[in-house]
């Protein structure tokens, strides 16, 4: 089967058979000898984006990804398993708060999350910025994680959804993120190979999400859940605003500071409030009754942030980062701040801007070989709604590389917006989908 026949197939609006997925798919998985090459891949990727999929295509290249690579099996380690993903957001840092919290209520936790995609942070890059977090686990010690501290934080290990690595590294720097069935195949050929039994879904909603609209979310959610429960997996969604960034700090090591902080029980509202929701869904998931007052307990009682501190030495990070923030290589050398330009009210950051600045200082990546400077990033000051006054930092960003702060500045500088009155409040949690 010639690659140019199945791209033609998808850019002139045609559903593509069963034997096509599988041909794309394998090649995505290896290429070597398939007669695809990337430049194919990513064609079919744009193909693919412009003009979608049916139900039964994204359902179809969903299974094919998960069979592309072996499937875990957990099925002998009793305990419900749960995980969460996100659909990526700015500051999001989540995961690293609520997988300790419903480990510490009992549900085993074996997280396999990504990098930084697009303007999105990735947990991955965040977990690496820990001095000697290992997040490239082997079965065996997610098996020996789960074990000892009922959460393992990883990647995909090199025989997990394969097809997926490849795909999800091409539409990080070729502007095919932003794809219904794309999203839908990336996130669950992982979840459906990492023996789980049940998923809660963040669908992130606005500016700073793939999806910057109610129905477009509500759309990517439907399909999620969709293909999710057809797989045997019990799956729900949760869609949330992602108009600013979420929290304080966005950038590897703050997100980790601010994530530490969170489980001490010191976390910004939004952020805390929806990693204790979040969390709630798994344990409930898990079928662990009164889910929500557990999850809120172990917040308080310091059990969720002694399940983070052990699961980072269990991955060969230095757990001292709980104490010294310095370990995590900050603060940076130079900071200049956003200043308030008069007194009155922050009306709006705009996360997408914020996502772009921090990568462009360093914080992620805009080609694929690109390497990440953990410690860069941007503080908010004040938050939308919050009160200023004249010549306050509201953004302050932290960077080691002058050349590249220089190319940021014009984003940062339009980040932010003013106004007399403060915005009405907007709910953070929008719809749930089961
Ligand atoms: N997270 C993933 O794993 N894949 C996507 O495509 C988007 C977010």
């Amino acid at each position: 089967m010639r690659p140019g026949d199945v791209i033609q197939t998808k850019r002139d609006g045609g559903e593509l058979s069963r034997a096509q997925i599988d041909a794309f798919v394998r090649a995505a998985a290896r290429t070597e000898g398939s007669g695809w090459e990337p430049y194919h891949l990513t064609a079919l990727l744009m193909a693919i984006y412009l003009n979608g999929m049916t139900a039964a295509e994204t359902a179809y290249l969903t299974q094919a990804m998960a069979d592309s690579g072996t499937r875990l099996d957990l099925s002998d380690i009793s305990g419900p398993k749960v995980d969460k993903h996100s659909t990526g957001g700015v500051g999001d840092k989540t995961s690293l708060i609520l997988g300790p919290l419903a480990a510490a209520c009992g549900v085993l936790v074996p997280m396999m999350s990504g990098r930084g995609l697009g303007h999105s942070g990735g947990t991955l890059d965040k977990l690496e910025a820990i001095p000697g977090f290992n997040v490239n686990l082997s079965e065996r010690q997610l098996r020996d994680a789960l074990a000892k501290v009922g959460l393992g934080m990883m990647g995909q290990t090199k025989d997990v959804a394969p097809a997926d690595k490849t795909l999800y590294a091409l539409r990080d720097v070729t502007a095919t993120v932003e794809s219904i069935p794309l999203i839908t195949a990336s996130i669950l050929s992982k979840k459906l190979s990492e023996g789980i039994g049940g998923l809660v879904m963040d669908v992130k909603t606005g500016r700073g999400a793939f999806m910057k609209t109610r129905a477009r979310s509500r759309e990517l959610a439907e399909s999620i859940v969709r293909v999710g429960t057809a797989n045997g997996l019990r799956t729900t969604a949760m869609i949330t605003a992602m108009d600013a960034p979420l929290g304080r700090y966005v950038g590897n090591a703050l997100e980790v500071i601010e994530s530490i902080e969170t489980l001490k029980g010191n976390g910004p509202p939004d952020l805390t409030e929806l990693s204790v929701k979040l969390a709630a869904r798994m344990v409930e998931l898990a079928g662990i009754a009164d889910a929500e007052a557990k999850v809120r307990a172990a917040l308080t009682s310091g059990a969720g942030l002694d399940v983070f501190r052990k699961c980072i030495e269990q991955q060969g990070g230095d757990p001292k980062v709980i104490d010294e923030y310095s370990r995590l290589g900050v603060p940076t050398p130079s900071m200049v701040p956003v200043k308030a330009p008069r007194d009155g009210y922050v009306t709006d950051i705009d996360a997408e801007k914020v996502g772009v600045a921090v990568r462009d200082v360093g914080g992620g990546r805009s080609r694929a070989e690109d390497k990440i400077d953990h410690s860069v990033g941007i503080v908010i000051r004040a938050k939308p709604g919050e009160q200023v006054r004249a010549g306050d930092n509201v953004l302050e960003v932290w960077f080691r590389d002058d050349t590249k702060f220089a190319a940021a500045w014009p984003t940062i500088g339009a980040a932010v917006t003013f106004g007399d009155a403060p915005p009405s409040p907007e709910p953070l949690i929008l719809e749930e989908i089961t």
